[in-house]
């Protein structure tokens, strides 16, 4: 079972979109068993998840669902950091089974995301102890009934215990840049920023690719080739420095229909291609 979180302390430069899609590549057209959490306290993919097909039946299992069973039990992942944090004994006693965890389809599972995240920011939780909450989680995961290949984490843009704890221990870090001026210089000081911020561990590996990509004629253009060739010469910077970080050449463009995927609910088959490049990128880098 493998981690992947996606981050970038950049707000909206596709990380919840990106990460939902490629969860749902990976499981819908792999067959892969993937599970998605959501940490970010702003819950973008869980109300996105909730808001799906407004009429439909998803929408109203997973309302009632995350309302009288997950929330009202007491099984968020709020829930979990609070058992984690409380128990002083080395237990953690948290069940791992449909109380806690969403089957969005047979291969796909999500664990919502709590308001109460904000909570995180204001320290009530043992901050030293927060820091091995993911690894606990995903050990605890692993053992369960599930069995997955895949476990995502939409991350949010701020950096919390939490997040700590999710970058300390993810086999990988997908990095989603966008083709702007700023993008060489974002992937450089993030990945100095991530170096600092998660010692004393070493930096898993990173994945670098380019999303809301500007096509004109099905080709890219020549000012975002510009800005990924840009990126790729800070990666091989990061790279001399020590640090495993890959750019994937594969983009995915910015388009309606991939804006539109996660609140209507289907995968924007027409990227099937740009999905599956990057999602073999991720596989050849996780090897
Ligand atoms: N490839 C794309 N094509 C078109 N629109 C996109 C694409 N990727 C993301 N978007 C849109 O850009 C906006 C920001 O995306 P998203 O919420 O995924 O970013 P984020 O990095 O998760 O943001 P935040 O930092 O707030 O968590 C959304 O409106 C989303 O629909
Ligand atoms: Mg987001």
């Amino acid at each position: 079972m493998k981690g992947i979180a996606t981050i970038n302390f950049k707000g909206g430069v596709g990380k919840t979109t990106i990460t939902w899609l490629l969860a749902k590549y990976a499981a819908e057209k792999m067959g892969k068993r993937v599970l998605v959490i959501d940490t970010d306290a702003q819950m973008s993919l869980t109300l996105a998840v909730q808001l799906q097909e407004e009429t439909g039946k998803l929408r109203n299992k997973f309302e009632d669902w995350y309302e009288n069973k997950h929330k009202a039990r007491h099984k968020t992942l709020l829930d979990a950091l609070e058992a984690y944090d409380q128990n002083r004994k080395g237990y953690f006693d948290f069940p791992i089974d449909s109380s806690f965890i969403y089957q969005m389809s047979p291969n796909l599972h999500f664990v919502p995301s709590v308001v109460d995240l904000y909570w995180l920011e204001l320290e009530i939780f043992d901050k030293e102890k927060t820091k091995s909450f993911a690894s606990a989680l995903l050990g605890k995961i692993e053992h369960s009934r599930f069995n997955y290949d895949y476990v995502f984490f939409d991350s949010p843009p701020n950096f919390t215990a939490l997040s700590y704890s999710v970058l300390s221990c993810a086999s990988l870090l997908l990095i989603p840049i966008n083709p702007d001026v700023f993008a060489a210089r974002g992937v450089k000081l993030l990945i100095d920023g991530l170096q600092r911020r998660i010692d004393p561990w070493p930096v898993p590996k990173i994945a670098v690719f380019m999303n809301k990509a500007k096509l004109y004629r099905g080709q890219l253009t020549r000012e975002s080739q510009r800005y990924w060739e840009e990126t790729k010469d800070s990666c091989k910077e990061e790279k001399r420095a020590g640090v495993h970080v890959f750019p994937i050449d594969s983009y995915i463009p910015e388009r309606v229909d991939i804006k539109r995927a996660i609140p209507e609910q289907y995968f924007p088959d027409n990227y099937t291609e740009e999905f599956s490049g990057l999602w073999s990128g991720i596989e050849r880098i996780l090897r």
